[in-house]
């Protein structure tokens, strides 16, 4: 098993990509912390995991919190040791021309997706230079490429990849590695959310699918077993890189 013996905690672990990630790390071995301001989804699927014979514990958590990130991650290294950061948590918006954002939505976005990955490197470093590990950060294919009507979205996932390779450059001597998975579009409530913002959902699936060729969307298990590879052992000389996980959207 890739992460016997390790903890791993893992960000908006409540759904999606996440929870399909605190799936997989539990059958790799590890004890996961899943993480999420949602409580009740939050512990469904620790019960997921336990079902299913894994080891798993349910810890309430904001990402654009900084002091509640310190605090969830103190008492993870006090009881048992961290191994493993997964900064999962993420929000979308429906697709919109950047002059159409509202600067609430344009906060609300960065504080998520941008500071709470921040918040999460910035919590987790003390801990995980105390004795090696990983953090691994879920950004986005729009990340690394452009795309219109997610300019606000694209600016975080973009800042991710870059902070990503800065953090790796910092921690490495401390026996720490720092990736980024970013995943194309993937089927989740998130995307779900994306799509149903469209006039009509159903042709703008279609031409999503069209634009990949792979001609479908991913899994959310499909991004997890990137986040397991970078996590694991597997991965013991990459560090500061930005794994694509996108059947070839950004091949064009
Ligand atoms: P999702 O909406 O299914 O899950 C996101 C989870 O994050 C939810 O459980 C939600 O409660 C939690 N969350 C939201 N804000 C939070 C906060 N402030 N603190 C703690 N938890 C919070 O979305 P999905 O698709 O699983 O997204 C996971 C990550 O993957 C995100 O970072 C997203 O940007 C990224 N991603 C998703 C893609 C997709 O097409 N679904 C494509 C590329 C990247």
């Amino acid at each position: 098993m890739r992460l016997d013996g390790d903890t791993v905690l893992i960000t908006g672990a409540a759904s999606g990509i996440g929870r399909a990630t605190a799936l997989r790390c539990a059958e790799e071995g590890a004890h996961v912390v899943v993480t999420d301001v949602r409580e009740g989804t939050g512990e469904e699927a620790v019960d997921e995991i336990t079902g299913a014979g894994g080891s798993a514990e349910f810890r309430s958590l904001d990402v654009s919190d900084e002091e509640r990130f310190r605090e969830v991650v103190e008492a993870v290294e006090d009881d048992r040791g961290l191994d493993v950061l997964v900064n999962n948590a993420g929000v979308g918006s429906p697709p919109r021309l950047l002059e159409d954002t509202d600067p609430d939505i344009r906060d609300f976005i960065i504080e998520t997706n941008a500071l709470g990955v921040w918040n999460g490197c910035w919590a987790a470093l003390p801990a995980l230079k105390d004795d090696g590990g990983a953090i691994v950060n879920v950004a986005s294919v729009a990340g690394v490429t452009g795309a219109p009507r997610i300019a606000t979205y694209s600016l975080t996932k973009g800042a991710v990849v870059n902070f990503t390779r800065s953090v790796a450059a910092e921690a490495g001597r401390d026996d720490v590695r720092v990736n980024a998975v970013c995943p194309g579009f993937t089927e989740t409530g998130m995307l779900d959310g994306y799509l149903s913002g469209s006039d009509d959902p159903e042709s703008a699936r279609e031409k999503l699918v069209a634009d990949y060729p792979l001609g479908r969307l991913a899994e959310p298990e499909e991004i997890a077993d990137g986040v397991v590879f970078l996590a694991s052992d597997e991965a013991s000389f990459v560090t500061g890189h930005a794994l694509v996980v996108d059947g070839g959207y950004s091949c064009y």
